[in-house]
């Protein structure tokens, strides 16, 4: 394997598969097999999902709810996707561990960095929840703060798209999509990979980052692997 230890940042939106809201079983258990694929190999993996399936604070904002307010919604949405990880992860025989950043001891550990790397050390799959535990932070921003913190060597960013294009592919027939791209060369052309308080962390820490389709079974195992799948943003 490539790398030893990873963070996956997981989309809220993907966990709906196809239905218009909520979680969507079948796509929970692709994402569990394909994580329990690259645990088995001896990855020590860590993971911060959205939660933009349930609830987006921007959009509470746009309905005149305080931003601060929305975003701690949001915040409680994603402990939802994390706990239905947590629960398929378990039921396919991978151990795992719940941290929030919002203490809620009744159903999760806290954050605590140093449990944290222990869990990975044992094997255990470590899952972040609760964003950062502040408003107008994305979870792009926990999983880029998170994985700085506990010395990952990569973030995978799991989307529905191949990798990062030179235009939207689905709009410009010439778009091209990059194998390899630099921060300063993502920024400079404008290419959208990530908020940029998550895009500053990974640059300045030097971490790169690969955006991938997570939703192609098979995939994340081939990232770990090596193979050119996605693209790599590095310095
Ligand atoms: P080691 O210390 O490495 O043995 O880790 P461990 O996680 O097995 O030990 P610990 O005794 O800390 O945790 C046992 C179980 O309790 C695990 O499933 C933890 O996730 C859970 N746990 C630990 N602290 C808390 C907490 O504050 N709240 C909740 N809800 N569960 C917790």
């Amino acid at each position: 394997m490539k790398y030893k230890r990873i963070l996956l940042k997981l989309s809220g939106e993907s966990l709906m598969g196809d239905k218009a809201f909520g979680i969507d079983n079948n796509r929970l258990a692709t994402y569990a097999s394909q994580i329990k694929a690259i645990y088995e190999s001896g990855v020590e993996v860590a993971i911060v999902i959205g939660g933009g399936n349930i609830f987006r604070g921007v959009q509470a904002e746009e309905g005149g709810m305080d931003r601060t307010h929305g975003d701690y919604m949001g915040m409680l949405a994603t402990m939802i996707n994390s706990m239905a990880l947590q629960a398929a992860l378990e039921s396919v025989g991978v151990q795992t561990r719940l941290q929030s950043a919002i203490e809620m001891k009744e159903i999760s550990e806290p954050f605590i960095r140093r449990k944290a790397v222990r869990h990975l050390e044992r094997g255990r799959v470590v899952i972040f929840g609760a964003g950062t535990g502040n408003p107008f932070f994305t979870t792009d921003s926990a999983a880029s703060l998170r994985a700085i913190e506990i010395n990952a060597e990569v973030i995978l960013k799991g989307t529905r798209v191949d990798g990062i294009y030179s235009a939207d592919p689905e709009k410009d027939p010439n778009a091209t999509k990059y194998d390899t791209i630099s921060f300063d060369d993502a920024y400079g052309k404008g290419l959208k990979v990530m908020d940029m308080t998550a895009f500053t962390l990974c640059k300045e820490n030097n971490l790169p980052i690969i955006v991938f389709d997570m939703d192609t079974p098979g995939n994340l195992q081939k990232v770990l692997e090596g193979e050119q799948v996605g693209t790599i943003v590095r310095n």
